[in-house]
């Protein structure tokens, strides 16, 4: 593949080989000069037209690691606020000879109009698009419920075959959920989704998981539990439950978290809301993987970036191997 648009796109070999390469790509963190030559000569651009803290920085991140050189974009600050449309914006870019775009756009749809416009010629990595798809963070959660669940050694070339996992919340608005049905599925992992009716999509029905309005019921045959942020930035003035009913009904804290098995984990992708989805005692808690997950994103992006712009299993084992 040329792009990363939707993990609905990745095959189960597709989705293993990254988390393989990631693994392979966490070792380079481990060492004394976390760098890698292998984008030497290669320039990536972050064109960001929506805020992000841990997917904007990690992509940087990543990109360094791997010597790219990196052009940061932000919508705020650019002529973007002039009127110039995503078109110009991208062939403006790819003027400067960019080699891949990672997008985050509010539009859902934007980054595959991108990369399948004739607009450009670079790869594109969608880094979330509206409510649509936020392909790396699957990845990178589905990278941490490996090395957490299986382990890091005995995680290679495995899947997620038979594990439970909740996803809770405000599904309604979030890629990250969409996304993470998508891949834990194709790796094998039964998936439930457990919300108020009012934070379900339409259609919900189809996805490949179930869905339940009792979280009590769902926590003690979960191996892990993603508490989403209710993201009311993307909500009318409408919204039900009030936070308290929300809070109350889905919000996890340490009581409901007693009732998860002990090798069971809590995860976020962030940024949350304490208090409202997840109390402070539960976000700050050894069970949660919040900051683990940012730490892997490093990873998977990496692993992304190899992956696309020109890398291959065979290469990769040889140049960590002479690194090492
Ligand atoms: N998880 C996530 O996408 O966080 P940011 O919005 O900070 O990038």
């Amino acid at each position: 593949q040329r792009h990363l648009i939707s993990a609905a796109d990745l095959s189960r070999d597709d989705a293993v080989l990254i988390l393989d390469t990631a693994e392979e790509m966490a070792r380079v963190a481990d060492r004394p000069i976390k760098k890698l030559p292998t984008l030497r000569g290669r320039t990536v651009v972050n064109l960001f037209f929506e805020d992000s803290t841990r997917t904007r920085i990690s992509f940087e991140a990543a990109e360094k690691r791997l010597s790219a050189d990196v052009i940061n974009f932000t919508a705020k600050g650019s002529s973007v606020s002039k009127g110039e449309s995503l078109k110009d914006t991208a062939q403006t870019l790819e003027a400067m000879g960019v080699d891949a775009v990672v997008i985050r756009h509010g539009a859902s749809g934007a980054p595959y109009r991108l990369a399948n416009s004739g607009w450009i010629d670079a790869a594109v990595i969608n880094a979330g698009d509206g409510t649509h798809q936020h392909p790396t963070q699957a990845l990178l959660d589905a990278f941490t419920m490996r090395r957490r669940l299986v382990g890091r050694d005995a995680g290679l070339g495995q899947d997620l075959s038979g594990r439970r996992v909740t996803v809770v919340g405000d599904v309604l608005h979030s890629r990250v959920a969409r996304s993470n049905v998508d891949l834990l599925h194709t790796l094998g992992a039964e998936v439930t989704l457990v919300a108020p009716p009012t934070l379900l999509p339409v259609g919900v029905e189809s996805w490949p998981c179930e869905v339940s309005y009792d979280l009590d019921v769902t926590l003690p045959k979960s191996d892990a539990v993603m508490m989403l942020r209710v993201q009311r930035e993307r909500m009318n003035a409408a919204f039900f439950p009030t936070e308290r009913e929300y809070s109350r009904r889905y919000g996890l804290d340490s009581d409901r978290m007693a009732r998860m098995p002990e090798h069971a984990l809590v995860m976020h992708p962030g940024p949350m809301v304490r208090g409202m989805e997840i109390t402070a005692q539960v976000a700050d808690s050894e069970r949660c993987t919040a900051v683990e997950q940012v730490t892997n994103g490093v990873s998977i992006r990496m692993a992304v970036l190899y992956l696309l712009l020109g890398g291959n299993e065979t290469a990769l084992t040889a140049r960590t191997t002479e690194e090492k």
